[in-house]
């Protein structure tokens, strides 16, 4: 049996609510690994986090090895093998993800120093906060001992969004739906590429009116957030716990042949996308732990602009937070 140790940060949030009761149960890891998980939040919340403890084990979930809260970072963050950052600030009715960004960038900025003063040497940092991307790329500016490969952000529940509303309009399953990435950041520019998206094993675009994918499809995987937060009054959360559950699934389970999962990771250059920008990719990962870019997507005119506008704004954010990336 492995033994692991993960820390998810705003473990009182709605998010966490949703999220820590399913890796306890082994979904997020799978039925062989036990886990040491470790609840991280502000001090001001660490009574209630207490409560959470306490449902935790009353669970009695066989895979869980032990449970904790602190504030203390240097407590919590010890010889992590994941990090799971999901406290922050969360954005209200009539606010981009993007406006979040100077009063949730500097918890990055503590995050990562944190992991870089307490983490193992192998840990994997996964970022859900937003803007997520950009705070990914504050957290991992500010962990430089940490290798580029160790960090990404959630896009997941975009590419979720995205092949739900691919299968209803195509009356196929959405386990049909394959090679559907988000490409980008996890904002309103995002970019769901149905170019290269099949279902049932044929193009989505032959299967779906064409007009319909450029238009109402894209706005609506755009927009799923704020429709959320407009619907709810509160931003999403199980299908948010469930998009991670998914991201961190498909890193440390080998991807199927034929597919691809999504996720926003450091940038080596490929696809025009400067070197060091936080930006959601297509990736294959061995079940490792780790990922590789898929290298071989052909963008025609259409995805090319798409994808460039996504990026320009994230080359804006990364503007915006300069002084944070010491
Ligand atoms: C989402 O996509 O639902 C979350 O990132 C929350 C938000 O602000 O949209």
């Amino acid at each position: 049996m492995k033994k692991i140790n993960v820390v998810v940060t705003g473990a009182t949030g709605q998010v966490a609510y949703a999220l820590l009761p399913r890796i306890a149960a082994g979904e997020m890891f799978g039925p062989d690994t036990e886990v040491d998980l470790r609840l991280s939040d502000i001090p001001q919340m660490i009574d209630k986090a207490k409560g959470v403890v306490m449902e935790l084990e009353d669970g009695a979930y066989p895979l869980l090895s032990r449970v904790t809260a602190s504030a203390d970072r240097a407590e919590t963050h010890r010889d992590a093998d994941w990090v799971l950052l999901v406290g922050s600030v969360p954005r209200g009715p009539g606010m981009e993800r993007g406006d979040l960004i100077r009063k949730n960038g500097p918890i990055f900025v503590e995050e990562g120093k944190a992991v870089a003063q307490h983490a193992g040497q192998g840990v994997h940092v996964v970022v859900v906060g937003n803007p997520c991307n950009t705070n990914c790329l504050i957290a991992r500016a500010n962990a430089r001992s940490i290798t580029n490969d160790r960090w990404s952000a959630m896009t997941r529940l975009d590419q979720n969004r995205a092949r739900s509303l691919i299968a209803n309009k195509a009356g196929a399953r959405v386990k049909d739906v394959k090679k559907l990435a988000i490409w980008g950041n996890h904002s309103a520019t995002l970019y769901p590429d149905f170019t290269n998206a099949t279902v049932n094993g044929k193009a989505a675009a032959d299967a779906i009116d064409r007009a319909w994918l450029e238009n109402d499809f894209i706005s609506a995987v755009q927009q799923r957030g704020a429709a959320v937060i407009a619907a709810r009054g509160a931003s999403s959360a199980f299908s948010a716990a469930q998009g991670l559950v998914d991201h961190v699934r498909s890193l440390v389970t080998a991807t199927p042949p034929g597919d691809c999962f999504s996720a926003a990771v450091v940038s080596d250059g490929s696809y025009g996308v400067p070197e060091g920008l936080v930006s959601s990719f297509p990736l294959h990962s061995k079940g490792d732990g780790g990922y590789e870019l898929v290298r071989s997507v052909k963008l025609d005119r259409f995805a090319t602009e798409k994808i460039a506008a996504t990026v320009a704004e994230l080359v804006k954010e990364r503007d915006l937070v300069k002084d944070l990336l010491t």
